[in-house]
């Protein structure tokens, strides 16, 4: 396993690469999600690369950049052992120097659900994976459904702009009692990873009444958003029960709807989906 830390040298090891090229970009402390990305990867391609980058353009003021969990030594070793090619770690200043002012939006699908409640997000992440899409230029790359909103805006931009990277969806990987395996959960003391289980147990529940026949948003609505409010540590940021293609907001379940959440479990915040129908 090769680790580059410039993009010059990651352009140039690219350069030899004649064969399929499969990319998961992250942003390290990796779990079990991160690397059933990276097995698809290796699956899927004869080369596979993990980009790790901490990218502080994707996070707003007073947001968690400075405290984002790293573990460079621990991820370094958990990509090791999946045979990965290629990781990449560029610097701070080598993606952003002095006086970079060159940005990549997406509209529309950006101005609701994580977009509209952490202005400039998605805006960082469309510039940041532009970028790295360019100094690796992979065949495919690798996405989690856990991110259903940037999944989205990221295949939009792909199709937007014409770029040759095939997006590849990747569900949801989940601890055994249901909480979706991300770097965040980290920050949840024993009590409070108790408590998140309640995202599970809502969308599961929202599940269960759309096979049972329920239509109607509202009532659904109103179930899950009871089932948030009983957990004492919880507080919901949004519920969405939207159009799984535009993000609009439904009225009744009558095409595939992305059930979508932010909830806080104390101070961190959490966010789960499940596609439906
Ligand atoms: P990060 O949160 O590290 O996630 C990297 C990739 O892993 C994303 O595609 C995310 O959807 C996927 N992922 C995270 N948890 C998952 C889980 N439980 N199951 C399946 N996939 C999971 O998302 C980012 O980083 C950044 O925004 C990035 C795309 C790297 C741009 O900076």
């Amino acid at each position: 396993m090769q680790v580059i830390n410039s993009i010059e040298e990651m352009k140039q090891e690219r350069k030899k690469l004649a064969c399929t090229v499969g990319f998961v970009p992250t942003m390290g402390y990796l779990h079990r999600g991160h690397l059933t990305l990276v097995r698809r990867a290796k699956r899927d391609n004869d080369v596979a690369v993990v980009s790790i980058f901490v990218n502080p353009t994707q996070f707003g003021p007073g947001e968690d950049f400075a405290t984002y969990p790293r573990d460079t030594e621990r991820d370094l070793e958990m990509l090791e052992k999946e045979g990965v090619d290629f990781v990449f770690m560029p610097t701070p200043d080598d993606m952003y120097p002095d006086g970079y002012n060159t940005w990549v939006e997406t509209f529309g699908i950006t101005s609701k659900l994580e977009g509209e409640k952490r202005p400039g997000h998605f805006k960082g992440v469309t510039t940041i994976v532009n970028k790295l899409f360019n100094i690796v230029l992979p065949h495919k790359a690798y996405f989690g459904q856990k991110d259903a909103q940037q999944l989205r805006v990221i295949q939009k931009m792909v199709a937007d702009l014409d770029m040759h990277v095939k997006i590849m969806p990747v569900a949801t990987v989940r601890s055994r009692r249901g909480l979706a395996m991300s770097s965040r959960n980290n920050y949840l003391s024993k009590e409070e990873r108790e408590a998140a289980l309640v995202l599970y147990k809502a969308l599961s529940t929202a599940e269960e009444m759309y096979m049972r026949g329920e239509q109607d948003v509202a009532r659904i609505r109103v179930k899950i958003t009871g089932i948030i409010n009983q957990e004492p540590l919880a507080k919901i940021d949004y519920i969405s029960i939207a159009d799984a293609d535009t993000l609009e907001e439904l009225t009744y379940m009558d095409r595939s709807a992305l059930i979508s959440m932010a909830v806080r479990i104390g101070n961190t915040r959490l966010i789960d989906n499940r596609t439906i129908g």
